[in-house]
């Protein structure tokens, strides 16, 4: 696992913004795995900045969404599929078409699972997956004791999550969904890449145990310490919990700057 301490979250978004953009280079029909929240944002921004600058295009690429409400509309605005339209989709070349999520209203939603993982297979699985995490360590929505060998699933909040996510919902938790679809913790492990970040002091315990705490169920983020390229780009907020943050420091000016993330 690589550790990047950013000076800011706009620096962290635009390393993280320039994998991506690397990747399209050797790759232009990439498949790309979006993830929603807020810390994704600096890194969404970096890109359409690179595309109004003329240097990178989606025209060729695909992409997976990681998780999404069940039983919202696809036009809800809190649905993941309309978050990320707004976030990313709409601000860039994506053809149309060419972005997926997980079907919340599917009438058979475990039919709707299995068919998800089928599709990422089908599209040869994904190069980089982009991951913010959750303050009890969850990613996508793979909740503490989520197998780290699941696959895309339905699973059931936790109330510390809806209580966090209520922010999105006018503060209302009641109106938070309890369920929802996500890529298991299995299914996130195959893609190529993964890139976490994480953005202030608020992140910090969630970043520690990611990186430095036992690799537990408990704490599905910490399955990233089995992964051969798991790279964590975070500002110093998110990195005031880490032992080894000096190291970490260290061996990113030490890197030969080609190598990339
Ligand atoms: C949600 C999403 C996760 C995201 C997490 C943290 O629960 N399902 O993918 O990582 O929130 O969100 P934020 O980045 O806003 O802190």
């Amino acid at each position: 696992m690589e550790v990047v301490i950013a000076a800011d979250s706009t620096s962290g978004g635009s390393l993280a913004g320039q994998a991506i953009s690397d990747l399209l280079q050797a790759r232009p029909d990439a498949v790309l795995g979006l993830a929603t929240g807020s810390s994704p944002a600096p890194v969404y921004d970096d890109l359409v900045t690179r595309f109004h600058a003329g240097t990178l295009s989606m025209a060729r690429a695909r992409a997976f969404l990681l998780d999404e409400y069940v039983g919202l509309a696809p036009d809800h605005p809190q649905s993941y599929r309309s978050v990320i339209e707004r976030a990313v989709v709409s601000r860039l070349d994506f053809r149309p078409g060419s972005v997926s999520g997980p079907d919340g209203r599917a009438g058979d939603l475990l039919a709707a699972c299995a068919r998800y993982d089928a599709s990422i297979a089908a599209a040869g699985g994904i190069d980089l997956q982009l991951l913010g995490i959750g303050s009890d360590g969850h990613i996508g929505f793979n909740e503490p004791v989520s197998s780290l060998g699941s696959r895309t699933r339905l699973k059931t909040l936790t109330n510390r999550t809806r209580r966090d996510n209520a922010r999105f919902f006018d503060g209302d938790i009641d109106a938070v969904p309890v369920h929802v679809i996500t890529q298991g913790v299995g299914t996130i492990g195959e893609a190529r890449h993964l890139v976490l970040v994480a953005w202030g002091a608020e992140k910090a315990a969630a970043v520690a145990a990611c990186v430095e705490g036992p690799v537990t169920a408990m704490f599905p983020a910490s399955a990233l310490q089995l992964h051969p390229h798991a790279t964590v780009v975070i500002d110093e907020g998110a990195a005031s919990g880490l032992r080894l943050a000096d190291y970490f420091r260290e061996t990113w000016a030490a890197k030969p700057k080609w190598q990339g993330l």
